[in-house]
């Protein structure tokens, strides 16, 4: 029932998910011989390992047994956590948001954004996104032959994007970048907020710091929009009454910070990735030139691929057998996104980038009650970039070695450098 402590120690670890294979090949390990076992890496509190996607998939379809609030939503350390329930006294998450509550507050809270976030209601944007797409590609071919593709346009233009829905001035979107990365990558030198290698303890402070500086920037984001209410999704988070009140600060400083944080890396991530797939792969290229309908394909492909959010956690209400196991009231639970991508049973050739998956059932957006808010936005906004983008490109390749974040969360490929010609 434990899973081998290499292998346990291998899916927590930021750098081999930086690696990229040394993760893969743990999971491939898990999912055949221990589908569903306790590990225990060392400093943190053991947890299930939910690989499969088909055991994902039981877990998020019973919400009521499988919360999300009683622990840590993402892997953290024991040293961590009983800081983190020191600062927001007994809260093991440092934010409440969406991600990290249950029930009926769960409920209040989606849907004060939810109606902004559906099919129809995000359709009428494309227009609007896709002159801020033809800006991006505009600026990338300018830099023809080469770029870093990461950091010229994937971080940038989902960036403009979310800001814009969310009614964030541009002057302010340099901030947000730095404070998101921040906040996801504290453990990578190069992102996080002292910009040095540090132990959890000091990553923990540099977190909190970056915290505050959200909650004073959100504050004034606040007053701002209960003074002169617009359709924004920053304005509907600033005036939303749950029976009459207005959302507490916890509430109101988890919603703006997920709907900033999750509504951008996630997608510049997923970005990057597939200009790294489409760069070793010339015949997708003349695929989509040749029938563009295959873009949304290979958006989807691209969203199995890179999996940007690589878990989350959840822990048990009650006790329960799941697939053939007993799960005890307590236990804590990792849903791996990035193993059930690669899942055998689901996936044919899982470890092949394919556009002719029909369906693509890759649930990189999880699934259930929490399923992603941002799915549509994200899609569309990530097909009408290469709807504008691939006409130009007479070839893609890389110039270099591309890298990822150090992370073991919500990350994926920072850089992505490429040469490329022009049509
Ligand atoms: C490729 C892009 C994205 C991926 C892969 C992704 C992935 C995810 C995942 C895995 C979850 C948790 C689902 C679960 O627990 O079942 C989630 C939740 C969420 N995402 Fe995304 N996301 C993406 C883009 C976005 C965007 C663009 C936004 C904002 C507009 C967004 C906002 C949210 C919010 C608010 C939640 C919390 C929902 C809840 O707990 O009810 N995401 N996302």
């Amino acid at each position: 029932m434990h899973i081998p402590s290499h292998l346990a120690q291998t899916i927590v670890d930021p750098h081999a998910y930086a690696a990229g294979d040394p993760v893969d090949d743990a999971f491939r390990t898990i999912r055949a011989n221990h589908p569903l076992a306790i590990a225990e890496p060392e400093g943190m509190e053991p947890f299930w390992v939910v690989g499969r996607h088909a055991d994902i998939m039981e877990v998020e379809r019973q919400p009521d047994v499988f919360h999300n609030g009683d622990k840590s939503t993402f892997l953290t350390l024991k040293e961590n956590d009983g800081m983190v329930r020191f600062i927001t006294g007994g809260e093991p998450n440092l934010i409440r948001s969406l991600v990290s509550v249950d029930g009926q507050e769960h409920k209040d809270l989606r849907a004060v954004v939810f109606p902004s976030v559906t099919p129809k209601a995000v359709r009428p944007m494309e227009e609007d996104i896709r002159a801020i797409a033809k800006q991006f590609v505009a600026d990338m071919l300018e830099r023809a032959p080469k770029c870093d593709f990461a950091t010229d346009v994937a971080f940038l233009y989902p960036l403009r994007v979310i800001m814009t829905v969310l009614g964030v001035p541009q002057d302010d979107e340099a901030f947000m970048l730095k404070l998101t990365q921040e906040l996801f990558s504290s453990g990578d030198p190069e992102l996080n907020r002292d910009r040095k290698e540090v132990n959890p303890a000091e990553a923990l402070d540099g977190l909190r710091r970056t915290m505050e500086e959200l909650e004073n920037y959100f504050g004034g984001v606040t007053e701002k929009f209960r003074a002169n209410p617009t359709a924004h999704i920053n304005s509907l988070i600033a005036n939303a009454t749950i029976n009459g009140e207005f959302l507490n600060r916890r509430q109101l400083m988890g919603y703006y910070i997920i709907a900033a944080t999750a509504g951008h890396d996630t997608t510049s991530n997923t970005t990057a990735g597939a200009m790294w797939a489409l760069a070793e792969r010339p015949h997708l290229l003349d695929e989509m030139q040749a029938d563009p309908s295959k873009v949304a394909a290979f958006v989807e492909e691209s969203i199995r691929w890179v999996v940007p959010v690589k878990h989350f956690m959840r822990s048990a209400t009650r006790d329960i057998e799941l697939a053939g196991q007993a799960i005890k009231a307590g236990d804590w639970m990792m849903l791996s996104y990035q193993s059930a991508n690669r899942d055998e049973a689901v996936f044919v050739d899982p470890f092949d980038y394919r556009i002719d998956r029909e369906p693509n059932r890759q649930i990189a957006f999880g699934y259930g009650q929490h399923v992603c808010l941002g799915q549509h936005l994200a899609r569309m906004e990530m097909r009408i970039l290469w709807e504008e983008l691939l006409p130009h490109l007479k070839s893609v390749e890389l110039a270099g070695t591309p890298r990822r974040t150090i992370s073991n969360f919500v990350c994926g490929p920072k850089h992505v450098p490429i040469r490329f010609t022009l049509n």
